[in-house]
C-alpha cells in the first residue's frame, strides 16, 4: 500500500517503472502528500529558518533568498535518477506541516534513502512517522529497492525515533564521520530490508 493505494506487483502490474507523480497526491489516515508547489514558499521559508528544525541538517537556517532557491530546486518530477532525491510537501488540513523525501542511492544495487523535516509546532503527533512511512513504500514498490536507509546526525534522538518506530535498524555509528557546521559529527546509519519492510 502506498497511502491508501495498493500498488503491490500482483494487484497493480502497470506501475512497475511508473513515475511517482502517477499516485499523486498520497493521503493517508491524516496527511496529504503531494508535490512542492511555489506557493509553499512561505512555509518552506518558515521551515528552513527555523534554527531547531537544521541544529542537526547541513544547513544553517535560511534567509527567504535562500529559502527560494532551495525550494526552487525541489520542484523534480517524476522517478529520481541515480543520486537524485525527491522531495514532497506534507499538509495537515490543509496546512504545510513538514517535507518528506527519498533518494535512488544506487540502481545497481537497488538501495534508496529517506529524509525528512517538520515544522516544530506540529511535532510529536507522529506525522512524521506517517509519511516516512509512505516514503519507504515509494522506495519498495517503485524504485524496487531492496534496502532503504536513513542517515542521521547520532544527536538527532528525534530522527532515530522516527526510524526505529518503522522497524529500521540501526546498523552503523560512524565516529566523526562528517564536518558540519564547524565541529565533527557522529553519524548513525539505520535500514530495513525489502522482506522485513514486507512482513511488518
Ligand atoms: C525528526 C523529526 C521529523 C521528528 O519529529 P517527531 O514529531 O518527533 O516525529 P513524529 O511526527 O513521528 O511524532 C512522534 C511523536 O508523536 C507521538 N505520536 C502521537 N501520535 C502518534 C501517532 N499516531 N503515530 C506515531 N506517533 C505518534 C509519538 O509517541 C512521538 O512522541 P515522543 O516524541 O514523545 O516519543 C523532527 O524532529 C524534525 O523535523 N527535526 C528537524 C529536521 C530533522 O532533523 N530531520 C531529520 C534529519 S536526519
Amino acid at each position: 500500500m502506498i497511502g491508501k493505494i495498493d500498488v503491490s506487483r500482483e494487484t497493480c502490474s502497470c506501475f512497475t517503472g511508473a513515475v511517482v507523480d502517477l499516485l499523486l497526491p498520497i493521503h493517508t489516515d491524516r496527511l496529504t502528500i503531494r508535490l512542492l508547489v511555489p506557493e509553499d514558499l512561505e512555509r518552506h521559508a518558515a521551515i528552513m529558518g527555523n534554527p531547531e528544525v537544521v541544529r542537526f541538517l547541513y544547513e544553517d537556517p535560511l534567509t527567504a533568498d535562500e529559502a527560494f532557491q532551495h525550494l526552487l530546486r525541489r520542484f523534480g518530477t517524476g522517478s529520481p535518477a541515480e543520486g537524485e532525491w525527491r522531495n514532497f510537501a506534507v499538509d495537515a488540513d490543509g496546512v504545510l506541516v513538514g517535507e518528506v523525501g527519498f533518494s535512488l542511492v544506487s540502481s545497481q544495487h537497488r538501495s534508496a534513502e529517506v529524509g525528512y523535516m517538520f515544522d516544530p509546532d506540529f511535532n510529536g503527533n507522529g506525522f512524521a512517522t506517517e509519511s516516512v512511512r509512505v516514503m519507504v513504500d515509494l522506495c519498495f514498490d517503485l524504485l524496487h529497492a531492496h534496502r532503504v536507509v536513513g542517515r542521521l546526525d547520532a544527536r538527532n534522538r528525534a530522527s532515530a525515533a522516527v526510524l526505529e518506530r518503522l522497524g529500521f535498524q540501526q546498523e552503523a555509528l560512524f565516529r566523526q564521520n562528517e564536518f558540519v557546521k564547524g565541529e565533527w559529527t557522529d553519524e548513525l546509519v539505520y535500514a530495513i530490508l525489502e522482506n522485513e519492510w514486507q512482513e511488518r
